[in-house]
């Protein structure tokens, strides 16, 4: 049998992305390898929202060449750096077979068909499921925030249809899956036929064996009491809103296109924490946009400060070709953009740590995702928030949700014992 290895680089869009070509291989009989050096086919699926995601990228695919020479192994460039560059990779990096761009996932079946004709006597060949997955609800984004590469990668904004979307969970969970989380650039602009993402959310908490509810990314100027009062509704929800922020300064979210004040934003926080007090709430922050003053980076650190995210992804801002930022004049130094992200991971990883500390004591419900190897507990999942959590304890499987109390915090991990 042929097999296939992938590397996945980006964000969880990407990780479905890859999972849908590796199901369109597995029916023509692809096996998946954890070799790339054996393995037939190696497919990379890249990112293109920061310079270094693309230099990562560029240098994995010129190693993956570079081995395959006189060799009979096919090597794919997937996703957004391949939507970006399209032909011009295989002029950069001799070596590459195929380019298949982001916008082409519409149609990646047809895509290859065209290169890898289905063969009806190869039956599908599925890996083991984990216990979590993905579900795409939406494609692409139109909201043009400033510095994003992502609107021109992923192309217009288009929801899937509710029937699609059942229909991929209910497979999902055939296959042993418990916790879902749904994906969409902006998932609060979800709009399919009249159904709007709150209404999506109910309906899907509805569906028999789907245990556990995420979803990412919730854009602020979105995010409304209806979804909030929908995730409080019912505790196969996830305690957890991931609400990027970006920025404290309201000039800045202005610059960046983003739509909301941060007064704005910090009313929303509490009416999250009204509706579900003890949910996680994490955010994405960018130092270091254009014209970004020392003091309008303080009221960023201030927001941090009074909002107490419990992590957030804290990114230097890094210029994209063809965004509105790139042809801002930089007046951050590359010095100065790290110095303040330093800080911010300072303030940022004070916060995490303090709130994972708070947690010692409580009774949390958690998902077992596997056997975590390395350390001396024994199985590893997460709580209904997004923190991660070890459990020693025998009898236990990958899928079952358990009550535990957590003993002690080791920086961004909770050890726990289980409630009998
Ligand atoms: N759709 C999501 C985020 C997609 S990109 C949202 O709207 O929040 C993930 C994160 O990367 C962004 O939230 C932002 O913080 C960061 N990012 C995007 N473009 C960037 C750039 N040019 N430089 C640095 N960070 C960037
Ligand atoms: Fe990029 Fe903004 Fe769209 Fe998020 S909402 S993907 S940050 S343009
Ligand atoms: Fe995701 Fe990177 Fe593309 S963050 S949408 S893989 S540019």
């Amino acid at each position: 049998m042929p097999s296939v290895y992938f590397q996945t680089f980006g964000c969880q869009m990407n990780v479905a992305d890859s999972d849908t070509i590796y199901q369109l291989l597995s029916q023509r009989g692809f096996v998946i390898s954890d070799c790339p050096d054996s393995s037939d086919l190696v497919v990379v699926n890249t990112c293109s929202v920061r310079e270094a995601a693309e230099k990562r990228a560029k240098s994995r695919i010129t190693e993956f060449a570079n081995k395959k020479k006189g060799r009979n192994q096919q090597l794919w460039v997937t996703g957004c750096m391949a939507e970006r560059l399209g032909g011009r990779l295989k002029e950069l990096i001799k070596g590459v077979d195929l380019v298949i761009g982001a916008k082409q996932m519409e149609r990646i079946g047809e895509v290859i068909d065209s290169v890898l004709p289905q063969n009806e006597s190869s039956p599908a060949v599925f890996g083991k499921s984990p216990v979590t997955d993905f579900v795409p609800v939406m494609r692409g984004c139109d909201n043009y925030c400033a510095y994003c590469i992502v609107p021109y990668v992923r192309g217009r904004e288009q929801s899937v249809p509710y029937e699609l979307i059942e229909a991929d969970v209910k497979e999902k969970i055939s296959r042993g899956v418990k916790e879902i989380t749904f994906l969409g650039q902006n998932v609060n602009s979800y709009n399919n036929e009249g159904i709007d993402f709150p209404d999506l959310l109910l309906r899907l908490s509805a569906i028999d064996g789907l245990e556990r509810i995420r979803f990412t990314t919730s854009h602020p100027k979105d995010c409304t009491e209806k979804l909030i009062e929908a995730v409080s509704s019912s505790n196969k929800f996830a305690s957890h809103i991931h609400l990027p922020v970006q920025a404290g300064s309201d000039r800045v979210l202005t610059l960046m296109n983003r739509g909301y004040t941060s007064a704005r934003y910090r009313g929303l926080i509490e009416m999250i924490r009204k509706h579900i007090p003890k949910a996680d709430i994490t955010s994405d922050i960018l130092v270091g946009f254009p014209t970004e003053s020392d003091k309008e980076f303080k009221e960023t650190l201030s927001l941090v400060r009074d909002v107490r995210f419990t992590t957030a992804f804290m990114f230097a801002y890094s210029p994209r070709e063809g965004t509105t930022a790139a042809s801002m004049t930089e007046e951050i130094s590359g010095e100065q953009k790290q110095e303040r992200l330093a800080e911010l991971i300072a303030v940022q990883t004070g916060i995490t740590r303090s709130i994972y500390k708070e947690s010692v004591g409580e009774e949390l419900e958690i998902l077992i995702s596997g056997r975590q190897e390395k350390r001396t507990a024994a199985w590893m999942g997460q709580d209904r928030g997004c923190k991660r959590v070890l459990l020693s304890c025998t009898s236990v499987e990958a899928g079952m949700i358990l009550k535990v109390r957590a003993v002690e915090s080791s920086g961004m991990t909770l050890l726990a014992e289980r409630i009998l």
